[in-house]
């Protein structure tokens, strides 16, 4: 519902792909209450992706903002890194093998530069803060080279379900939410990718990306609008840490 927020709010039906640091789901949102999941993530969410493979370049938590600073420099395609599930013909997503091939090239770039990889552990094992021993002595050019293919590879996977998901609900309308939606890479390549089609794409202002009071407050107004929920004068509720969006 952030998008809501904003001066230019989005209208129903439309796609919606929330990216944040727990979710990766696409639905097909109807209206208020009315969403269909049409995929979703398998293993990690795109935001554990970024942190993940931030944490192995040494580089602090939410790793998101760090990585994509760290990429503004960097060759996105310096390095070919999986897509995973990219051509599965759903629109399921897996990133846990993301993490997996950020990890071997970054011990890789270590072992090519002739960095010693000994810092208090063996040779090729992890510290206990997670990143790649030897990494953060690397020359800046190929750090920024892996983070910038590591973010391709997550908006690429991103962007082309994002596509096929318009494609099969032949919605024209897509809304973007979640904290990864601040990531200006994504964005662009999403408004070049929905521009080609025709579509309009709806994004959160960035301050309301990530958890924010404003878009649960907005929930609830439009929840109590719609007549789906009764205002209770009490203000008492049951607490739901865990409530699937199909089942609101
Ligand atoms: N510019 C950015 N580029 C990439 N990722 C970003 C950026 N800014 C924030 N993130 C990521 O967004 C995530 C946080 O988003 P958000 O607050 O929506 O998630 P969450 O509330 O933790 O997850 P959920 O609501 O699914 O439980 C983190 O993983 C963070 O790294
Ligand atoms: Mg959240």
């Amino acid at each position: 519902m952030s998008p809501f927020l904003s001066a230019d709010p989005p209208q129903f039906p439309f796609v919606a792909l929330l990216v944040s640091g727990g979710h990766t789901q696409l639905m097909r949102v109807d209206g208020v209450g009315r969403y269909e999941l049409l995929g979703e993530t398998i293993d990690d969410a795109a935001g554990e992706a970024f942190d993940k493979s931030a944490k192995l370049m040494g580089l602090g938590y939410p790793g998101g903002p760090a990585l994509a600073a760290l990429a503004e420099s960097g060759d996105p395609q310096a390095y070919a890194l999986p897509r995973p599930l990219l051509h599965s013909g759903n629109l399921d997503f897996s990133f846990a093998g993301l993490k997996t091939a950020v990890l071997v090239q970054s011990q890789k770039m270590v072992a090519s530069q002739g960095e010693v990889a000994w810092n208090g552990s063996a040779s090729g094992v992890k510290l206990a803060s997670g990143a790649t021993p030897g990494f953060e002595n690397l020359p800046l050019s190929m750090r920024a080279d892996l983070a910038a293919s590591t973010q391709a590879a997550i908006a690429d996977v991103l962007v082309k379900k994002s596509m096929t998901a318009l494609k099969v609900t032949g919605l024209k309308r897509l809304v973007v939410a979640g904290g990864v939606g601040a990531n200006t890479s994504l964005r662009s390549q999403l408004n070049a990718a929905c521009g080609q089609r025709g579509v309009r794409v709806h994004y959160p202002e960035l301050h309301l990306c990530t958890d924010n009071g404003a878009m649960i407050a907005m929930a609830a107004a439009m929840r109590l609008q719609s007549g789906l929920q009764a205002a209770r004068r009490d203000y008492a509720f049951d607490v739901k840490p865990r409530w699937p969006l199909q089942a609101i």
